[in-house]
């Protein structure tokens, strides 16, 4: 898919600090989930912290082709479920991201056979669906994928709980389980679930819905299925991004600026300010925000990407950008997706000299003096860390693919200018496009 912002590019003028302030918008990957559940309940379910994202129109999207309705203003987002959901998902834009897929627990729930498209999403592994599959047929529902469509089909009566451990706390599958258990007949027991903010956040909402879920253990869920949920009577609140407060606080420490980030939750970003103290960058923070600033020394850090309280896979790009600024050798491992370096090539064209040790780990010999180039970003978070490494750059840098990043940052590039980045949005003429990548809008 060409849409207008894969034509276009940010034009970054490295070497400048940032400085001041940032409010973090409200998760993607909270905010997803939770609309997916309002298929579940009828009635009106009212949302505020609300990004405006690429994935979150693609989701109305979908939830419009199934009889539901919408208003939005600003942050707050109002989804009216008056009837029964009915028909098929927008196949367009079921096809466009991965989080489509989340649509099958709540649908089979109330009882909607459902034919979607194979999911799509950024290209970072072979992204399988077997733990979503294999839980909900568990639970009655048969599902077939023939000709990339998956057809799913609900049981005559409601679905039945089950007894599951997930093979890899999945949190796509985690999420589509959840949903699916809180109105089955009988008691589910899932085991190695994802506890990432995000699920919990849609837990939190569920149960406020009347779900009646226990964490028996870290990666423990005990749900109980009920008949029915009721939203909520006042607005809900999403959770802030933790990944995109990452992205600021390793952008401050990029450029060796001072920056606080607000409206964030310092305890969901654990491991990644570990890692900025390691690096020598001192930092501050309170309930809801965090005060970045360089330190006098900054050295490599070694990290490993994980599942949740580990370090985040979606920030490994932004750190790889850091590390090519601190002295001596780092390394990046990567556990999560198997093809998450794919935007290493674009980096190098910075001159980064960012080598493979094998396919799951890379090397950075700090520092290196990054040097301008037109790079393309490869997805949603390398299209952020190619930014921050522009940020560093000596000279003006065009980073293409910006709707990669659109699908996940709100107002990024007047964010990152708010902070002091010299960084303009244009857009492209076709001679002034890199010749050999294609925009194929592969979210
Ligand atoms: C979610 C996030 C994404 C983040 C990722 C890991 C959303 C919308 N996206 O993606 O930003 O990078 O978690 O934190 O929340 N797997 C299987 N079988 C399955 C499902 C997953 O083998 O059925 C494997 C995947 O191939 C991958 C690993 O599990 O290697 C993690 O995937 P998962 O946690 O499901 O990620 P997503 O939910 O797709």
């Amino acid at each position: 898919m060409t849409s207008p912002s894969s034509k276009s590019y940010i034009k970054i003028r490295g070497g400048l600090k940032l400085k001041g302030e940032v409010e973090v918008s409200g998760a993607k990957n909270s905010i997803l989930p939770l609309l997916f559940a309002s298929l579940a309940t009828q009635g009106e379910h009212h949302f505020q912290n609300v990004p405006q994202l690429r994935d979150l129109n693609l989701t109305l999207k979908m939830l419009s082709s199934l009889g539901l309705s919408y208003k939005q203003s600003k942050q707050e987002l109002i989804i009216r479920n008056t009837k029964k959901p009915s028909g098929n998902p927008c196949a367009k834009s079921a096809k466009s991201f991965r989080a489509s897929i989340l649509c099958l627990g709540p649908l089979l729930a109330v009882g909607q056979t459902v034919k979607i498209p194979l999911p799509g999403g950024c290209e970072i592994g072979s992204r399988p669906i077997d733990l979503h599959i294999e839980g909900l047929k568990k639970m009655g529902a048969k599902i077939f994928i023939k000709n990339s469509y998956i057809t799913a089909i609900a049981p005559k009566k409601t679905l039945k709980a089950c007894k599951m451990k997930l093979k890899f706390p999945s949190v796509g599958a985690t999420e589509n389980l959840i949903t699916a258990c809180v109105l089955a007949q009988g008691i589910s027991y899932l085991e190695n679930t994802a506890c990432e903010p995000e699920i919990l956040d849609l837990i939190n909402y569920l149960k406020k819905m009347g779900a009646k879920i226990e964490q028996i253990k870290k990666r423990q869920l005990k749900i109980t299925g009920v008949k029915k949920l009721s939203p909520l009577k006042q607005a809900y609140s999403v959770i802030p991004d933790r990944i995109e407060a990452g992205t600021w606080l390793i952008a401050g420490a990029c450029t060796r600026g001072e920056i606080a980030v607000k409206k964030c939750k310092p305890q969901h970003l654990k491991s990644l300010l570990e890692k900025l103290k390691l690096a020598g960058f001192c930092l501050k923070w309170s309930s809801s925000e965090i005060f970045l600033k360089a330190g006098k020394q900054h050295k490599s850090v070694d990290i490993k990407t994980g599942v949740y309280p580990a370090f985040p896979t979606d920030l490994q790009s932004q750190f790889i950008a850091l590390m090519t600024s601190l002295k001596g050798a780092s390394s990046l491992t990567e556990t999560i997706f198997e093809n998450r370096f794919r935007y290493v090539e674009q980096l190098n064209l910075l001159k980064a000299g960012i080598t493979f040790k094998n396919p799951s780990q890379v090397l950075v010999k700090g520092p290196v003096f990054l040097k301008k180039n037109n790079i393309t970003a490869t997805d949603l978070r390398a299209g952020a860390g190619l930014v921050l490494a522009g940020l560093i750059a000596e000279g003006v840098s065009k980073v293409y693919g910006l709707h990669h990043i659109e699908r996940g940052y709100e107002n990024f590039v007047s964010k990152l200018k708010a902070l002091g980045a010299d960084i303009q949005l244009r857009s492209a003429k076709k001679k002034d496009r890199p010749s050999r990548f294609e925009f194929s809008g592969s979210n």
